[in-house]
């Protein structure tokens, strides 16, 4: 094993190095304090690697994303997303057997229970969706108690990670519904998982429905291609919740409120909101270019920039060519396209992106598409979260399977030292 020489204050301390399959390099500081009595300090995380994982890998430079070695263009063009939730969660591409096994169980586990109907009724209609997708999922451990216990047989595991799949898309079309105060759809396995979901959504209790293959093949893109980010804010949040052995419902909800942020998942609504605000005004991209780059102005292009992406979002150049081709075949003409493509043709040129590395991101194009499909704005971060269900469950799997310990991060404190109390009546 290879090592690096820390000198501190004159003595020097070998420390370990790590290296992955795909050549990242760090320096295991476990023993760091005990060492030195030093840590680190690394705001947001930027330098620092909280595991190791065999999920998935980035290349920020290079824009490579893999799903357990599969390159992302491959599954997106290829696989669907029942296949890729199977290779995230499980590590392997599924056999045809493995495959009818899994797809069997959602089958079976797709009824959610009358009772949620009640909670959801509790809510106002304009309720923003993501906040009530994490109250019904952290719910949801009412309905499945023997999930408290992480530590279960395999088996049980299993079922109840399979059960929360089966009952996203039943969950997130109940939540629509209630929205429009349309009835509840009935859950049952029909013509397939993404299928089914499209039904529930835009069907009516009168049905009559028919399912639309473009609709469904860029749902299939959609979802695959937001299934898994490494250690992206929303699955550290997921880790660092199942860490405490909180049930796999908890952690759920907990990733679903950090992508809720602005700043993360949340942003393709607000690319959406921007991009209709710049059609208000008049399409003048070079306006709001400039507001981007004004220090002064709180505006950001939503949508642009990325932690680790420095190059391009291999996810964001699959998007922008689906974008096309959905609506070409979908006959939608949204002007907003024509704006977004304007918006990054100018921001590739401009020296402040530039110079930044600012590249459109996975939520730069997603929502033009989630828009010709017929989802409403505020429900495009809840349709990041319904891909990115299957990454998390495997992540919070992967922590589970490590035995990894409950995260809790050291800190500087900074703040006053030691002083006595003084009566109200003496300040
Ligand atoms: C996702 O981590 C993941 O993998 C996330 C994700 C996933 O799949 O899980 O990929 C999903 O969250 C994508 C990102 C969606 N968010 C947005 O589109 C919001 C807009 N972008 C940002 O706010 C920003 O780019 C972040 C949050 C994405 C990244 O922030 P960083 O890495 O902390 O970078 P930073 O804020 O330190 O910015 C560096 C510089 C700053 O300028 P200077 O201080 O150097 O002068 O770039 C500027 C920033 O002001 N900058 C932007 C900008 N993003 C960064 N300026 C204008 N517009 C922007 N969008």
């Amino acid at each position: 094993m290879s090592t690096v020489t820390l000198t501190i204050e004159g003595k020097s301390y070998e420390l370990p190095t790590v290296e992955g399959t795909e050549k990242e390099k760090a320096i295991d500081i476990a023993k760091l304090r005990d060492l030195t009595g030093y840590v680190t300090l690394d705001t947001g995380y930027k330098n620092t690697g909280a595991t190791k994982s065999t999920i998935t890998f980035l290349d920020g430079e290079n824009g490579i994303l893999h799903y357990r070695g599969y390159p992302i263009e491959q599954l997106a063009d290829k696989s669907n997303f029942v296949e890729v939730a199977y290779l995230l969660i499980y590590g392997a591409l599924p056999t045809q057997a493995e495959y009818n096994r899994f797809v069997g169980m959602l089958a079976e586990e797709t009824k959610l229970h009358d009772d949620v109907k009640k909670i959801l009724d509790g809510f106002p209609k304009t309720a923003h969706p993501m906040g009530v997708l994490t109250a019904v999922i952290s719910a949801l451990t009412a309905f499945d108690p023997d999930s408290l216990n992480p530590h279960r047989p395999w088996a049980e595991v299993e079922r109840t990670i399979v059960r929360l799949i089966a009952q996203m898309p039943v969950l997130i079309a109940w939540i629509y519904k209630k929205s429009i105060g349309e009835a509840y759809p009935n859950p049952k396995w029909d013509k397939g998982y993404v299928e089914d979901y499209s039904s529930y959504m835009f069907g009516s209790a009168s049905g009559g429905y028919t399912i639309n293959p473009v609709i469904i093949g860029a749902l299939h893109k959609l979802l695959i291609l937001h299934a898994d980010h490494e250690q992206n804010c929303s699955t550290s949040t997921v880790r660092i919740v199942g860490s405490s052995d909180a049930s796999l419902y908890s952690s759920i909800a907990a990733g679903v409120c950090a992508l809720w942020g602005p700043l993360h998942g949340g942003a393709n609504q607000e690319v959406l909101e921007m991009l209709e605000e710049i059609r208000k005004d008049g399409g003048d991209t070079k306006k709001y270019l400039d507001k981007a780059r004004d220090k002064n102005d709180p505006f950001r292009l939503m949508g642009f920039g990325h932690r680790v992406y420095k190059n391009f979002d291999p996810r964001a150049r699959i998007i922008k060519v689906a974008c096309d081709e959905v609506l070409t075949e979908l006959g939608v003409k949204d002007p907003i396209l024509e704006i977004a493509k304007q918006l990054e043709q100018a921001a590739l040129s401009d020296e402040y992106f530039v110079q930044r590395k600012l590249y459109p991101n996975v939520d730069f194009y997603s929502g033009i598409i989630y828009r010709a499909l017929g989802i409403p704005v505020e429900f495009f971060t809840v349709m990041f979260a319904f891909g990115r269900l299957p990454g998390w469950i495997s992540q919070w799997k992967e922590l589970k399977d490590n035995k990894e310990p409950i995260g809790r991060p050291r800190q500087i404190y900074t703040g006053a030292t030691n002083r006595d109390y003084v009566e109200i009546s003496k300040r």
